[in-house]
């Protein structure tokens, strides 16, 4: 299983965020690194991880979506429903003896998830934003309140 490569092209120019999803492929890196190694106590630490971080991640993505005035946030809410309960799912395999290929391929799925809401839903807003002449400095400083 390959790891994951952030690309710059991926980025939506506001670091809190950006910083949220980098975060997120190096957790599953560091996932896929200790299952290759059969390594599941650090597996299930780092799923834990996992989920907390979308926990944390998604309110202030939502957040700062609702804020812009973007207009498909409950849309984009499903695909981060979803995209938790799949990886809480992840985690309660740990609960049994773990299935390697069983493992596998919920990772695989997650990842695909995840590049489509990077790739393909949290840069739609980007564009939203940029049709709303909403630069980057300025929803910054109308945003920063978010992030404190
Ligand atoms: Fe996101
Ligand atoms: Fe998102």
């Amino acid at each position: 299983m390959d790891q994951i490569t952030w690309h710059d092209t991926y980025a939506l120019g506001f670091e809190p965020l950006d910083d949220d999803h980098r975060g997120l492929f190096d957790i599953l890196n560091k996932i896929i690194v200790a299952l290759q190694s059969d390594d599941w106590e650090t597996c299930r630490q780092l799923a834990k991880n996992f989920v907390l971080a979308l926990r944390r991640h998604y309110p202030r993505e939502e957040q700062f979506l609702n804020k812009i005035g973007y207009s498909k946030v409950e849309q984009h809410a499903v695909h981060h429903r979803q995209m938790l309960a799949r990886a809480e799912k992840f985690v309660a395999q740990f609960d049994k003896a773990p299935d390697r290929d069983l493992l596998e391929r919920s990772l695989q799925d997650i990842i695909s998830s995840l590049l489509d809401d990077v790739r393909g839903g949290d840069l739609n807003f980007r564009t939203d934003l940029l049709e709303k002449g909403l630069d980057k400095a300025l929803a910054e400083r109308s945003l920063q309140s978010i992030w404190l």
